[in-house]
């Protein structure tokens, strides 16, 4: 008898375990985006010492780290649809005073598997902890990578453009806004056919009245939920990685969900969720934030 699985029952709800034996409960083919931050590595400890084996980050080793969350991502890789992408959130540890670059190991670790990396992203925390670092500058930023499966994946750049700074389509640059929308519209005709950076030549594509394309150093501050889990995640950085690679509907996956900061951005933009977490105390706070938010549109886009 073929058993029934009834994938229904999952969505909007945070699955409790170790993702390399959860992962089994969902379809192939199933998100549109996965935005996560997994444990950086030999930062903190989440759970107690039963699960010490099954958490992600308590390695003594850095290798060992990068093997296991690497496997965590390919297991989870064919439940990703083809057009969909993965936004992944990491920052980088100390040892013997040296900086391990762990963010871009894991990122070359994921390339070597067949993720295509198409972005690296500075998180820059304009309220970041002071640190009693002399010796070289206190850290303020971490990384997002955006991954994809395949060239031909899902990405609205409109949804999250940002403010022009340099001119926009009221300056009084030569040429100014008389060229929108013309084909070598540029103040001297034709003469950028060809610059990479622009789109057949076209200024226009540079003066979008809906701003700028979203560059990749975000300022954002720290959240508010913090006290509730170590390392909650804005919901601003959420919201954009989120409104890039998504449309209403589709569902958003975090494989290391905490407080369920990610699940809580997508069913506020109208989205579906499915999460999962390890640590029983922090998978029953989330699918709390989760129930109780309800769909209410937030547009953090083109915002200053
Ligand atoms: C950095 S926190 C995520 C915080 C989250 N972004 C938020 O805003 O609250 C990483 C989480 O991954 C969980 N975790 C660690 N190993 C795991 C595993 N093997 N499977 C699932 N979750 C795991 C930890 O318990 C921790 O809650």
């Amino acid at each position: 008898m073929i058993k029934q699985v009834n994938y229904n029952n999952i969505i909007n709800q945070v699955l409790l375990g170790d993702i390399r034996k959860t992962y089994e409960k969902i379809p192939d083919n199933y998100f549109q985006s996965i935005i996560t931050s997994p444990p950086y590595f030999g930062h903190r400890k989440y759970s107690g010492e039963d699960l010490s084996q099954d958490e992600i980050g308590r390695e003594k080793d850095l290798n060992e780290y990068i093997k296991n969350l690497t496997f965590c991502f390919e297991v989870i890789k064919s439940k990703l649809k083809d057009t969909g992408v993965l936004w992944l959130n990491l920052g980088d540890t100390y040892r013997k005073k040296e900086l391990l670059g762990v963010p871009w190991r894991v990122a070359f670790a994921l390339k070597d598997k067949g993720w295509m990396l198409r972005s690296d992203i500075i998180w820059k925390k304009p309220n970041a902890m002071p640190s009693s670092v002399k010796n070289r500058p206190t850290t303020d930023h971490e990384y997002i990578f955006l991954f994809s499966k395949t060239s031909d994946y899902y990405y609205d750049a409109d949804s999250i453009r940002e403010p022009h700074v340099t001119f926009s389509s009221e300056s009084k640059m030569r040429g100014g806004r008389k060229h929108l929308g013309k084909k070598n519209g540029t103040p001297e005709q034709g003469k950028n056919e060809g610059n990479q950076n622009l789109h057949n030549g076209r200024w226009d594509q540079a003066f979008h009245p809906q701003g700028r394309n979203k560059r990749t150093v975000w300022e954002i501050p720290l959240g508010k939920f913090r006290d509730a889990h170590f390392a909650v995640y804005p919901e601003q950085l959420v919201e954009t990685c989120l409104l890039a690679s998504t449309k209403m509907d589709d569902i958003v996956f975090d494989p290391f969900t905490g407080s369920g900061t990610t699940g809580v951005v997508a069913i506020k933009n109208n989205r579906k969720f499915i999460g999962c977490e390890l640590v029983e105390t922090y998978q029953k706070m989330a699918q709390k934030r989760i129930d109780n938010t309800n769909y209410q549109p937030t547009i953090f886009a083109i915002k200053q």
